[in-house]
């Protein structure tokens, strides 16, 4: 078994997922390395903030290098220079979100590069045999994810060809046998019992892992807490549960009261490249005139270089500026404050104080409604 569940508290659980290239804490977060990189980070600083796990992307990397060509690099650890678990999304959610064009058949979905304009075709199988090629240690099935709000019938619809296509993929890499992993993703929009027909057919197929999709796309926080409590009760407690593309401190505190064990967002890099910085203090735009002569460092609570070797009067100077070294402090801070704050959230479900520590967290960053 690659998961393990050390213990519950309430609905938050703490686990271990082993992989080829490590052995990951759960709940965990994952900075979001698209094309190969953790945008303006050195993999050394990522892996000094704990991270354990990064995402890459099979629409990014198949379009550019190549699959072939990180293949023939080693495979994307050596590639990016990155030891230890990598996850790789299937493409099926990035062909919705930045192709312009595309069409979904049952086979699979044919899309217009956001690049150059080129045409290229993902099929479940496809996506397994990219990842393969990547290397990635846990790779996703090919998914369709609607775009909410959806009608019930393209909820439907995403749904039943989602579960197709899992069970076409986890052939095609269980054909391969790797002893890598790999996860199936429920879909269903805020339907509760399309997310209920999902998850249980994926739990059919049997897959390593499970992800939840298709949220944080614009909906509430609160129809996304739902559709959580909804789904998570067709999923099996002995495997790792993965929200897909979520999300604020707040989402994160209430997923994991909710059973969640994984998360992956562009928040903090994205943020932290416009001058926003996640604090032990709540969220900060260090454009704010108001630190211009604040000689403090950025988060002193953190045990980070970038976040207690650097006041905040230095980085509001390089954000205004336009420095490329604002981006790098302040995306390495944010992560930095990421994997701070689930190694809180671990150490407190161990302990049995999940409630207490969910309190504190959620005075500062909201999520802890039930
Ligand atoms: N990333 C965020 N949401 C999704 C989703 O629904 N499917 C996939 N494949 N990736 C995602």
């Amino acid at each position: 078994m690659s998961f393990q569940l050390l213990h519950v508290d309430g609905g938050a659980r703490r686990g271990r997922l082993v992989t080829p290239h490590g052995t990951v804490e759960t709940p965990t977060f994952m900075p979001v390395g698209t094309q190969a990189t953790v945008k303006t980070m050195l993999m050394r600083d990522v892996e000094s903030t704990g991270a354990q796990v990064v995402l890459g992307n099979t629409y990014h990397l198949m379009l550019r290098p190549g699959a072939d060509r990180v293949a023939a690099f080693g495979g994307l650890h050596r590639f990016m220079n990155w030891p230890h678990t990598i996850l790789t999304d299937s493409g099926g959610f990035q062909v919705m979100s930045l192709s312009a064009l595309r069409k979904i058949d049952a086979d699979g979905v044919t899309f217009k590069s956001h690049v150059d304009g080129s045409m290229h075709r993902l099929t479940p199988e496809s996506a397994v045999d990219i990842q393969l090629k990547l290397g990635a240690d846990i790779q996703m099935q090919l998914d369709e994810c609607v775009r909410l709000p959806a009608d019930a019938e393209a909820i439907a619809r995403s749904v039943t060809i989602s579960l197709d296509w899992g069970a076409r993929a986890r052939r095609t890499f269980l054909e391969a046998g790797t002893g890598r992993l790999q996860f199936g993703i429920v879909q269903g929009g805020t339907d509760p019992s399309e997310r209920a027909r999902s998850a249980e057919g994926l739990v059919a197929i049997g897959f390593d892992g499970y992800a939840i999709g298709g949220l944080a796309v614009g909906e509430p926080q609160a129809d996304m807490f739902a559709t959580i409590d909804v789904t998570e009760p067709s999923l099996p407690a002995t495997s790792a549960r993965y929200l897909m593309g979520v999300g604020t401190p707040g989402d994160l505190i209430g997923a994991v009261a909710r059973g969640i064990d994984m998360f992956d967002c562009v928040m903090p890099t994205r943020e932290g490249r416009h001058g926003m910085a996640y604090t032990s203090e709540g969220k900060i735009n260090l454009k704010n005139a108001r630190f211009a002569t604040d000689d403090t460092p950025l988060d002193p609570a953190i045990d980070c270089h970038a976040s207690r070797e650097y006041s905040r009067g230095y980085l509001h100077h390089l954000v205004k500026v336009g420095e490329p070294l604002a981006a790098t402090l302040i995306s390495w801070h944010n992560i930095a404050y990421y994997q701070r704050l689930m190694a809180d959230l671990r150490d407190a479900i161990a302990a049995g104080r999940f409630a207490e520590e969910r309190a504190r967290l959620a005075a500062i960053w909201g999520g802890g409604e039930d």
